[in-house]
């Protein structure tokens, strides 16, 4: 695990963006997968991954991304959607095939088979060449919350209460917060060829602390990285 601490969150930012760019530009060719999640921590990537594309440095057109989660049930339109952050943060300001985006749909009528062909569709894909991802106070990884069990695939997952209460800065109230998320699974993000982990915030100081420790628990699902073998951790966060 290959783990590098910055001093600013642009500087860690710019990193990423370096990180995204050269994986995709390794594979000019073939169809590149990329994994990708939503937050505050990576919105500094997804703004320079947009200059690169527009100064015709990267090109996405041969890209295929796949979210990690969504909100369960939740229409696209709706503001708080990841599918509508997406596409005002990253999709819609970058030369992406649209028929090559994939995110789990917030608004299938049956959220269990969604889950099915959501990872049915990662498989067919070739299976993630890089898996970005964020982590949570708690060191949740998607919605893959601290519990006595972890599911190994894309699954619909209740959210925790203080997950609810984390997320309802987006929201008018905590109880507009849907009560479930459709998410991939550790195991859907551990079979990524590569991870990307953007650690970012004071809030995360403690949690980023534990993951260093290297013990692997369900308690911190983040732990779970420890098991890969080509992992890369930037961090802004200073401990
Ligand atoms: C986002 C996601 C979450 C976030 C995490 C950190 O798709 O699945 O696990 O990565 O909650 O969020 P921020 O970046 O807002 O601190």
């Amino acid at each position: 695990m290959e783990i590098k601490y910055f001093e600013s969150y642009e500087k860690m930012s710019e990193q990423a963006a370096e990180i995204v760019a050269n994986e995709i530009k390794a594979k000019p060719t073939k169809n590149f997968v990329l994994g990708l999640p939503t937050g505050s921590t990576p919105l500094g990537m997804y703004a320079n991954l947009i200059e690169k594309n527009k100064s015709g440095l990267l090109d996405f057109s041969k890209v295929t991304t796949f979210n990690l989660d969504e909100y369960y049930p939740i229409k696209h339109d709706n503001s708080q959607s990841y599918y509508k952050f997406m596409f005002d943060n990253l999709f819609g300001s970058i030369n992406i095939n649209h028929e090559n985006i994939n995110i789990p749909d917030g608004e299938a009528v049956d959220a269990g088979s969604e889950c099915e062909s959501y990872e049915e569709k990662i498989k067919k894909s070739g299976g993630i060449d890089l898996m970005v991802i964020g982590i949570g106070p708690n060191g949740h990884i998607g919605f893959n919350e601290p519990d006595n069990f972890l599911l190994p695939d894309t699954h619909i997952a209740v959210l925790t209460e203080e997950t609810k209460e984390a997320n309802k800065r987006f929201f008018d109230s905590v109880e507009q917060v849907p009560d479930k998320a459709l998410t991939m699974g550790m195991g859907s993000i551990l079979k990524a060829k590569k991870i990307l982990m953007l650690v970012s915030g004071k809030s995360k100081t403690e949690i980023f602390k534990k993951f260093l420790q290297g013990e692997i628990s369900t308690s911190n699902p983040s732990s779970f990285l420890h098991l890969h073998n080509d992992v890369t951790v930037l961090s802004d966060v200073g401990i």
